[in-house]
């Protein structure tokens, strides 16, 4: 059990719950995918990867921070070495809605030139990041490129971007659970879940 510090900006905590409340709070979400359908699929995709890059090292990169569950299944499905890299943006300034300007926060510390380049991320919804994503590292002239989202909303596409591999198509709606988060939370579910309308007040601050 870690020690609880003082906590200026909640003094209601209990001691159990530290400085913001670590319950996974199940009953404000709606499960969509359980963590078995999950597992098969990126099983599925992974075996796909594999046969798709025989004989190549790919350079896997995952999208901070919601791609990181799904590239680190997927990567161990991979029978093909791979080597892995992360890039970090945001394209949220609402939290539940998209702003439509992306933002850069870290680059690769890979050189790309010349790779076989495998962009992972969580959820492709108005299209909007991976453009972006695709755009400045297409710049950099790698050997190929393609896109493994878990995820496609595909309801508010503004921009229209090739996705080799698509985990699952998702109805509308703000999901969380297996990386994707709200406010930071969530993100250890091992299932996706749909939030509760009520949770998503639409504070300020971005979301990756
Ligand atoms: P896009 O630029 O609108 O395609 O948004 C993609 C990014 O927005 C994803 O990488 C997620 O970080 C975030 N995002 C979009 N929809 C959701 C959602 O339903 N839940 C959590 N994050 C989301
Ligand atoms: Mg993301």
């Amino acid at each position: 059990m870690p020690v609880t510090l003082g906590c200026e900006s909640d003094r209601q905590s209990t001691p159990e719950e530290g400085c913001g409340s670590t319950a996974r709070a199940e009953a404000e979400t709606e499960v969509l995918l359980t963590g078995d359908q999950i597992e098969r699929r990126v099983r599925e995709l992974g075996e796909q990867i594999s046969r798709d890059y025989a004989g190549r090292v790919p350079v896997l990169i995952g999208l901070l921070k919601g791609s990181v569950l799904f590239l680190s299944d997927l990567v161990r499905i991979l029978t093909i070495d791979v080597e892995i890299d992360f890039i970090s943006i945001s394209s949220y300034r609402n939290r539940s809605t998209t702003s439509g300007s992306v933002r850069l926060f870290r680059d690769l510390d890979s050189d790309i030139h010349g790779r076989d380049v495998l962009i992972v991320e969580d959820i492709i919804d108005s299209g909007l990041s991976l453009d972006y994503i695709c755009k400045m590292l297409l710049a950099r002239s790698p050997r190929s490129f393609a896109i493994a989202a878990l995820l496609d909303k595909r309801v508010e596409r503004r921009a229209e971007v090739p996705v080799d591999y698509i985990g699952f198509p998702i109805p509308d709606r703000f999901v969380v659970g297996y990386g994707l988060d709200y406010r930071e939370r969530y993100r250890g579910l091992p299932h996706v879940a749909a939030l509760d309308a009520a949770e998503l007040s639409g504070e300020e601050g971005g979301l990756t």
